[in-house]
């Protein structure tokens, strides 16, 4: 299978989501609004906040993070990134106030920005092997690395969970391993999270340093 292949059937999954939720976090496959925001918190961590800063926000869904980030009053250049045209119809839909074109269809750009982050586009495989779909993992934090200059940062679930609980149908990652990459692949200065109280962890992946 293509990452083309594998996209397309990540598109369909969630384009059935959000036809049948809508823009809630049921629509993007999340359980709770609480652990949508925890999440987008520990990504976030990456970035300085102080300073104006420009964030690509892979597979953006319905756009749930340009509200926490308006929330907070962040100075923040937001772009976000959908394979699913259905989310992004959402996601324009809910920030028509928003300056132009926030929000495309689509999992690159060729404008980098400081920062990309990823919330949740790793985590359901599906029926694909475990093998295909960590290539498919390298192959996309690849690209995060080249569309950002000062960092990127991502989420996954976790192997230290119990196996009797785990779903078939997603993947969980070895957080140790995936730490070990990001530091021999991209950068010296990662940060593995795995202390917030969900069954995953976020690594940060530092590339300004
Ligand atoms: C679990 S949902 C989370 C949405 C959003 N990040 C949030 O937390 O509210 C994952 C979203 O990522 C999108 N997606 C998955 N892989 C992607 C990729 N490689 N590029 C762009 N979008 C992707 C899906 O279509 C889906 O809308």
């Amino acid at each position: 299978m293509t990452s083309d292949d594998l996209q397309e059937q990540v598109r369909r999954y969630y384009t059935g989501k959000v036809t049948d939720f809508g823009p809630t976090p049921r629509g993007v496959d999340w359980n709770s609004h609480e652990g949508q925001l925890l999440r987008f918190d520990q990504l976030l961590k990456l970035c300085d906040r102080r300073s104006p800063y420009s964030l690509l926000d892979l597979g953006c869904g319905y756009g749930a993070l340009l509200d926490h980030l308006r929330a907070a009053g962040d100075p923040v250049s937001y772009f976000g990134l959908d394979l699913s045209e259905a989310m992004i119809d959402e996601a324009r839909r809910l920030h028509r106030d928003e300056p132009p074109a926030p929000f495309a269809v689509g999992a690159a750009t060729d404008q980098p920005v400081d920062y990309v982050v990823a919330s949740g586009i790793f985590n359901v495989k599906q029926q694909t092997p475990d093998e295909t779909w960590a290539d498919y993992i390298l192959a996309t934090l690849e690209a995060m690395a080249r569309m950002s200059t000062r960092g990127f940062a991502f989420n996954l679930l976790t192997m230290a969970s119990d196996p009797k609980l785990r779903r078939p149908d997603l993947h969980y990652a070895d957080p140790c391993q995936l730490f070990e990459t990001c530091q021999r692949r991209f950068s010296r200065h990662v940060s593995l999270l795995h202390d917030y109280g969900l069954w995953e962890f976020t690594i940060l992946v530092r590339t300004d340093r």
